[in-house]
């Protein structure tokens, strides 16, 4: 396994806006998912979309956002839309993804990482830190994470 930018492989760019949007979307937001992978190939700082590639296929996916949840704008950069495909799970993908974006923002001189998820007791097993809860947009109570890089 590989695991490259976007702008490497973007034939994956459709397949990752599709897992995006089914794991983390509603019916209608498709478009939202689209833009968010879309813009990550503009070359700019933030953000990047990273995927990891296994014979030729798309197996998993990672984002290194700037802002992941609207109301905490004074924590940044972030491990964003963490996507794993069904037939690749529980093989390690996932800690292999957040290490990829772990050493990506260390190497660009960030001294904090940050991710929230509507689960616990998963991310606290790769050293993540539980920072309490926020809230993710309108009023959804989300489990706040950080490391220190
Ligand atoms: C979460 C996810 C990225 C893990 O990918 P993975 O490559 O299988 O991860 P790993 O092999 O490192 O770890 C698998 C472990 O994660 C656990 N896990 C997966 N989803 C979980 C959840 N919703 N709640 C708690 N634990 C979960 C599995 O039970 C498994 O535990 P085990 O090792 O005790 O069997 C993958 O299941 C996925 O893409 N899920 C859908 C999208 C998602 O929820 N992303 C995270 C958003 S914060």
């Amino acid at each position: 396994m590989k695991i490259v930018p976007l702008s490497d492989v973007p034939q994956f760019a459709d397949q990752i806006i599709d897992w995006q949007w089914r794991a983390f979307g509603e019916a209608s937001s498709r478009a939202f998912f689209a833009s968010v992978v879309n813009s990550s190939l503009a070359g700019a700082d933030f953000p990047v979309t990273f995927v990891a590639v296994e014979a030729g296929r798309a197996i998993g996916t990672v984002g290194f956002w700037r802002c992941d949840l609207i109301s905490r704008q004074d924590l940044y950069p972030w491990l964003a839309a963490l996507y794993v495909d069904e037939s690749a799970r529980g093989k390690g993908v996932s800690e292999a993804l957040q290490q990829h974006v772990i050493a990506y923002a260390q190497a660009r001189g960030y001294p904090r990482l940050w991710l929230w998820s509507t689960f616990g007791g998963y991310y606290e097993r790769s050293g993540w830190l539980p920072q309490g809860e926020a809230l993710e947009y309108p009023d959804k109570p989300v489990k706040l994470y950080y490391r220190d890089l």
